[in-house]
């Protein structure tokens, strides 16, 4: 394992060294192949979902590269590397820590037969000298990068024609909680440390009965797997930059990047919210405008889960 910390810089190493403190996440998850592990953590999978749409994704690519950008304590890399056997998959993350129990993680799974895994503590956008991928995953990370734009760049330049990215990057709309708690957590100066977190959690408990912040805690994130470290990385995070969908496609736009489509297309069909007249103008509009009205009709969308495709 190589490491490139002299290399980040201020930002980079404020948030590196709160993964430090509360690596996401610790947590084992036993059955989780059967339980969480999606169609899109397949790169066949993907391809034969959009491949009616965009038939250049007929054509199969002889050796899979993949790349887990922000691969945090490895869920995700052994996602990866149950669903794409055969594949050499680089795993990197800019916190040691994170690395490290990701390499355990790996060390102890079925993982590690599968595909060939390397660890690297790195920032994503500064690799170099790499063949390029065909998959890369990043899940979770492009809302704590300073500048979006350098990610969705550097997506771009690390990606094999013909290849895929997976994107998932929390929603502003439905957060609307996390980011009220959030900044009052500022305005009362708590700290990114275990005693900031065990005072945001009493001031959200101690709240009185009926507060509508209060309960939605309670109803949300008051479960035991909702461990520590993912309380820390909501409600605590030294840099999170918001999203909605306008900024996100102002963003994508910016590369030769191509839309391919979102990972819960239900969620994005307006049928299940305008009906008639409404419905058949909505029809009219190009994909992205209708989007835009269900994410203002719908406030409890909480992430953009979506793959990019370059051409
Ligand atoms: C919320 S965690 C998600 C981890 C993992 N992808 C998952 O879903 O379980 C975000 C991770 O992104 C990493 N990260 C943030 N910026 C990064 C960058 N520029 N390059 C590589 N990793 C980065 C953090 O260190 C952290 O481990």
């Amino acid at each position: 394992m190589s490491n490139y910390l002299d290399d980040f810089d201020d930002v980079t190493k404020l948030v590196s060294s709160f993964y430090d403190q509360f690596p996401y996440y610790r947590g084992g998850y036993g059955d989780f192949l059967s339980d969480s592990c999606q169609w899109y953590w397949s790169l066949e999978k993907v391809h034969e979902v959009y491949s009616s749409v965009f038939p250049s994704l007929k054509r199969k690519f002889e050796s899979i590269r993949i790349l887990d950008a922000g691969c945090g304590t490895g869920i995700t890399t052994n996602y990866l590397a149950h669903q794409n056997p055969g594949s050499e998959i680089l795993a990197v993350d800019i916190s040691g820590e994170s690395i490290a129990i990701a390499t355990n993680r790996l060390s102890s799974s079925r993982g590690k037969e599968l595909c060939r895994v390397r660890f690297e503590q790195i920032d994503f956008m500064k690799i170099k000298n790499q063949e390029p991928f065909n998959y890369i995953n990043s899940y979770g990370v492009f809302n704590h990068l300073k500048d979006p734009l350098e990610g969705f760049f550097a997506l771009e330049s690390l990606l094999h024609k013909g290849g895929i990215a997976h994107v998932f990057i929390p929603a502003d709309s439905g957060r609307w909680l996390i980011r009220r708690a959030k900044e009052v957590f500022a305005m009362l100066e708590l700290d990114c440390n275990n005693n900031g977190l065990y005072l945001a959690k009493q001031l959200l408990e101690d709240l009185p009965k009926g507060n509508k912040l209060r309960a939605k805690f309670e109803e949300n994130f008051n479960h035991s797997f909702f461990s520590e470290e993912m309380f820390a990385d909501m409600f605590l995070h030294p840099l999170e930059t918001d999203f909605n969908l306008e900024r996100l496609f102002c963003l994508i736009k910016q590369t030769s990047l191509t839309f391919l489509g979102f990972s819960n297309s239900g969620l994005w069909d307006i049928s299940r919210l305008l009906k008639g007249d409404l419905l058949e103008r909505a029809k009219q509009m190009s994909k992205e405008k209708r989007w835009r009205i269900i994410e203002k009709l719908d406030s409890e969308i909480g992430f953009y889960d979506f793959f990019l495709l370059k051409e």
